[in-house]
């Protein structure tokens, strides 16, 4: 399709490179494993995958902890495996997203181990230090996301450095110039390589108020919730670094941002994209809906009313850092509700996101004892919080040995379930979640009426059905999702129901369905399409 615009039109893939294929065998995935799963990428139909922080890492926050940003870890194969995974991603039309990790680095980064190395070091105010207040109190009360102070005293020079996460996780100071410009020249390092795009990690936390104002006190949990946080995030100035970002990324053709919108909301997140900012940043209202049509109606009007015409949409219900969807929605094995969800996700006005296994309907593994937990957060908010080593569990490819992603152990245990679910066995059958999703990802690709078309509500009936419509001047298209068991009818107007329709993907029939008094009947859980034109 002439005007297909893969980051608007297609479906990126996320994929956590810890967990997706080991090809050395050393327990933890890497990337000549994806390159070797390019071509099962490929069948599925995504058109872009993004991949989780691959750089030099002690993993303090498995990569979300950058110690050098013009490399790639040896332990996932080195820039020479990244070199050939570009290209073979090309090969297939695949685009590639890298993860920026900005706001902070890893405290192993040379430029930290300078900077706290003495007061006059060159790169002293490349991080946020201030002295202690007059009576030996920290600078002021902003908080650490991840538990605790924001402030962290460091003995060597007796000055608090301020992190957002972990103290092994040093805030940049974005206010130095020569930080603004050494970042834009390290994205530039990557899109010469011919990278597509980038997502920013927690990118409205860049800017902090430039006289550190105390937040105000709201009502919360914990002590960070216990803020507004109007001084540690969402200033001003992170405009101006966007607009010179956008510009750098339009000197390439098509390059692609979406930001991760760190305690925003949809408004937030709308405000952030634009010609002169980011195309694309993520709303997180849909991780936190229930399996409820009336929940995901509201949120998918509020966005689609707060974008306007101004930004694009997109979609998510998962990632590395939330339960995965399938054992927030589901206690059993049962698919039905996943396919009614990926449905929603695949017709939507807006690019759909998926995560690794979500196209296998991967459960969370079980997280019991404190001393398993491998995520940091995980570790320190036990037991109250047991961290997100749910859902990083590795792909479950076959049957085999470990899942067949690798030979050795695995870095974190594979789900128990993975015997029967796995990518062979629901290839092989027709009725699968594997099977619904490519043939949904394929209807996508070939009617640009899900690409291209407006969205107009029709119905929602809480605990019931949705339904709406995707329209262009060629093409219209119906989606009903029935989230109940039973059987549930759909009215329809006569002019809407007149014309040629013809049914497009349905999980649970396979003909189109009787239509009595301008009222489809939808059998339970079912997901159904049709089309006109
Ligand atoms: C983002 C990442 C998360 C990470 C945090 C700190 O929220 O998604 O995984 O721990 O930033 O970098």
């Amino acid at each position: 399709m002439a005007d297909f615009l893969w980051w608007r039109d297609g479906v990126i893939y996320q994929i956590y490179p810890r967990s997706f294929k080991d090809s050395n065998d050393d327990g933890i995935g890497d990337l000549p494993g994806i390159t070797e799963k390019l071509d099962y990428l490929q069948d599925l139909g995504v058109d872009a995958i993004w991949l989780s922080p691959v750089y030099p890492s002690p993993d303090f926050d498995f990569g979300y902890d950058i110690a050098d940003y013009y490399d790639i870890d040896q332990k996932f194969g080195g820039m020479a495996a990244f070199d050939k995974l570009l290209v073979e991603a090309h090969n297939r039309n695949i685009h590639v997203i890298m993860d920026l990790v900005l706001n902070h680095t890893s405290d192993q980064h040379p430029w930290f181990q300078q900077s706290r190395s003495s007061i006059d070091n060159l790169f002293r105010d490349w991080y946020i230090w201030k002295k202690s207040l007059k009576d030996g109190k920290k600078p002021n009360n902003w908080q650490s996301r991840f538990g605790d102070s924001g402030w962290e005293l460091d003995k060597n020079t007796e000055e608090y450095y301020f992190h957002m996460f972990f103290k092994e996780q040093p805030d940049l100071n974005w206010r130095n110039p020569k930080v603004v410009q050494e970042i834009l020249d390290m994205i530039k390092f990557w899109l010469d390589k011919g990278v597509d795009g980038f997502r920013l990690d927690v990118f409205n936390a860049y800017f902090k108020d430039a006289d550190f104002k105390n937040n105000p006190y709201k009502m919360g949990l914990t002590k960070f919730d216990q803020q507004k946080h109007i001084n540690d995030i969402d200033q001003p100035e992170m405009f101006d670094f966007l607009k010179k970002f956008r510009s750098l990324l339009d000197s390439y053709p098509n390059r692609y941002a979406v930001g991760e919108t760190f305690m925003g909301d949809h408004q937030t997140a709308a405000n952030y994209m634009g010609d002169k900012a980011l195309h694309g940043a993520f709303d997180f209202s849909f991780q936190s809906n229930r399996y409820n049509p009336a929940s995901f109606f509201k949120t998918i009007q509020r966005w689609e009313h707060v974008l306007d015409q101004k930004g694009w949409p997109n979609y998510f219900i998962n990632n590395h850092d939330v339960i995965r969807s399938a054992s927030r929605y589901t206690k059993s094995e049962d698919d039905d509700r996943l396919k009614i969800l990926a449905t929603l996700m695949m017709t939507l006005r807006g690019t759909p996101f998926l995560y690794y296994g979500e196209e296998i309907g991967m459960r969370d593994i079980p997280i019991t004892k404190k001393s398993e937990v491998l995520d940091p957060v995980g570790r320190h908010f036990w037991p109250f919080y047991k961290g997100r080593d749910g859902c990083r569990s590795p792909m479950q490819w076959s049957e085999d040995q470990f899942a067949g992603f690798s030979k050795q152990k695995p870095w974190l245990p594979v789900h128990d379930n993975y015997s029967w679910r796995n990518v062979e066995s629901q290839n092989s059958n027709p009725e699968s979640l594997l099977k619904f999703y490519k043939n949904l990802l394929r209807i996508r690709k070939m009617n640009q009426v899900f690409q291209k078309g407006m969205y107009l509500p029709i119905t929602y009936e809480p605990h019931k059905l949705l339904a709406f419509i995707r329209q262009t001047a060629d093409q219209t298209a119906l989606i009903a999702l029935n989230f109940s068991k039973r059987h549930v009818g759909l009215v329809l107007s006569s002019q809407l129901l007149s014309g040629d329709w013809k049914l497009l993907i349905s999980n649970k029939r396979d003909s189109f369905p009787t239509v009595r008094d301008r009222k489809i009947m939808l059998e339970g859980n079912e997901a159904l399409v049709l089309l006109n034109g």
